[in-house]
């Protein structure tokens, strides 16, 4: 690791995509990436917790129901997980050029253990940008839905419930108000999307914001490939 390099010499770009759980970041996220694939600029799509070898182990420990882990435990993997990322996937892509699309990033650590979990924010804000260095995303896709809304759509999804997003409601509630109160402080980075529009409609916001960003030119075209 090259805590020295700067942000000048980190070609690529990051983008990011946050908001409670259902709120449709994953599914926003394949969505551009196969948008951007099919229009011939590769884009490559990781996720945290995961994205490393280490990262998938750790994010098995994370959403799985049993052991227990305490508040901090549960800080301390999810950083763990962050650090590796940054060193096999998130540095190296930026260095060498890459667009990169990251399924939950810093600003989930500030939501879930800070604002969620109660653990002060500005301790998560240095541990953060202690693991970052220079490197910042570029925008990040906050995807703002209903705790109520996000709970109907996780039931209906496929698939058993993770740890976290077995929390109740009052906790998912200061989760978004958390991400809301982040994206007052940094206009300039976060966008809020409203998660209750059709996911279509919300895949062509976000694909105009990153071409709009990377100076792309020629229209992605439906993201589905009907439009
Ligand atoms: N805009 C949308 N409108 C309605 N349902 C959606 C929308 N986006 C995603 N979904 C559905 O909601 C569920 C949760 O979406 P997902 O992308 O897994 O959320 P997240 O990754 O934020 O937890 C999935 O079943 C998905 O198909
Ligand atoms: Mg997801």
């Amino acid at each position: 690791m090259n805590p020295q390099t700067d942000q000048d010499s980190l070609s690529g770009s990051l983008f990011t995509f946050e908001g409670i759980d259902g709120s449709g970041k994953s599914t926003q996220a394949r969505r551009i990436r196969d948008l951007f694939i099919r229009n011939g600029h590769p884009v490559t799509l990781s996720r945290e917790p995961g994205g490393t070898p280490l990262g998938e182990v750790v994010r098995n420990l994370l959403l799985a129901e049993t052991p227990p882990l305490s508040p901090l435990s549960e800080l301390f993997l999810f950083l763990t997980d962050r650090a590796q990322h940054l060193e096999e996937v998130i540095r190296p892509g930026l260095a060498s050029g890459q667009t990169l699309l990251v399924d939950r990033f810093i600003d989930a650590t500030i939501a879930y253990q800070g604002y969620g979990l109660g653990h002060p924010v500005p301790l998560l804000e240095t541990l953060n940008r202690m693991i970052l260095g220079p490197i910042r995303p570029r925008r990040t896709f906050l995807l703002d839905l209903s705790p109520e809304i996000a709970f109907r759509r996780i039931r209906q999804r496929s698939g058993a419930q993770t740890r976290i997003e077995q929390r109740g409601e009052a906790f998912f509630e200061r989760v978004r108000n958390g991400y809301m109160e982040l994206a007052g402080k940094d206009p300039e980075r976060i966008m809020i999307i409203d998660a209750v529009l059709p996911e279509e409609s919300i895949t062509q916001m976000i694909a105009a914001e990153i071409q709009r960003l990377l100076k792309i030119k020629q229209p992605t075209g439906g993201s589905d490939g009907t439009a």
